[in-house]
């Protein structure tokens, strides 16, 4: 076991709750909160707030790559990576970050308290004109809450995603439903506009596309797991679906050849021609709940 640094111990000592929050040296060294109710557990980092574990039950509902990287300044591959004030690459700014400023950066943990069934853990930051908090509520389920507040006087743009990999059998057997004959851009395409067909989802090939004006409720069904995995959101207009196949993974340093078939992503937010737009002292709320299910 690890020796605690004392920011570990301070964590504990400030906002340990007996069993269901604790604080330890994660991997890498980096504080890290382990989250538990009655029905379910979960491993954040501060480091990105980032979501590395989920069990609901007894499943693992997130993939979190053998050899992602636990160090400042890099983001961690699998989980829950939050995208945040930005999506991708950065409108008109050139080597800007992928995918925002919040991931790689680390947070603040604001409140943390029991609740009816679970735990709720709130971390707090600030980037750029949005003061931020990301709070996780575990209970037999999760729900994922990003609130920012645009602080400047003049509204600002904000593209945000909670990027989350879902951990599947393999991608090729799932079925995601829930976006059929949703308008999307294809990202291999130059974010082409293409409108979806009117069945569930099917993976056969490298996926990336950012699904506009998503609201209904998106399952995943992944008959190799026996489960479904149901995704909700309020506050969020878009849903990015993605994988990288096999080219694409032999090309990322950080994910093995043969972990790809073991992930989906369907991350939620606004982004694209969803960015949202934060009017000066307003605030906006994303939140993004996961339940899993059994097939019957
Ligand atoms: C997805 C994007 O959200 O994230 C993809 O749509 C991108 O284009 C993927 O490749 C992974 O991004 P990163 O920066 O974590 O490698």
């Amino acid at each position: 076991m690890t020796t605690p640094t004392p920011q570990v111990t301070e964590l504990n000592s400030r906002f340990g709750i007996d069993d269901a929050l604790t604080f330890d040296c994660g991997l890498g060294g980096l504080p890290r909160a382990k989250l538990k109710s009655s029905e379910a557990s979960a491993e954040v980092y501060l480091h990105g707030a980032h979501l590395t574990g989920l069990r609901l039950g007894d499943e693992a509902v997130l993939f979190l790559a053998r050899g992602a990287k636990f160090a400042p300044g890099s983001s961690i591959r699998g989980g829950v990576p939050i995208c945040h004030p930005w999506f991708g690459a950065r409108a008109g700014v050139r080597d800007a970050p992928s995918h925002g400023l919040a991931r790689t950066h680390d947070w603040e943990v604001v409140e943390a308290r029991a609740i009816e069934e679970g735990v709720k853990i709130t971390f707090g930051s600030t980037f750029e004109n949005f003061e931020t908090l990301y709070s996780l509520t575990l209970t037999d389920h999760l729900v994922m809450t990003l609130d920012a507040t645009n602080r400047s006087a003049e509204p600002t743009r904000l593209e945000q995603a909670l990027h989350s990999y879902f951990r599947v059998a393999d991608i090729r057997e799932v079925e995601l439903r829930g976006l059929e004959g949703t308008t999307y851009l294809d990202q291999l395409q130059d974010r082409m506009r293409r409108v979806e067909g009117d069945v569930p989802l099917t993976f056969a090939a490298e996926t990336d596309r950012v699904y506009l004006e998503t609201s209904k409720p998106r399952s995943i069904v992944d008959p190799g797991l026996g489960r479904r995995i149901d995704i909700e959101t309020e506050g969020a207009r878009s849903t990015v679906v993605w994988n990288p196949w096999a080219d694409k993974t032999a090309r990322m340093g950080d994910l093995a050849d043969s972990e790809w078939p073991t992930f989906l992503c369907v991350e939620t937010g606004s982004v694209a021609d969803d960015a949202l737009e934060v009017k000066a002292g307003a605030s906006h709320r994303l939140s993004t709940t996961v339940t899993t299910q059994p097939l019957g």
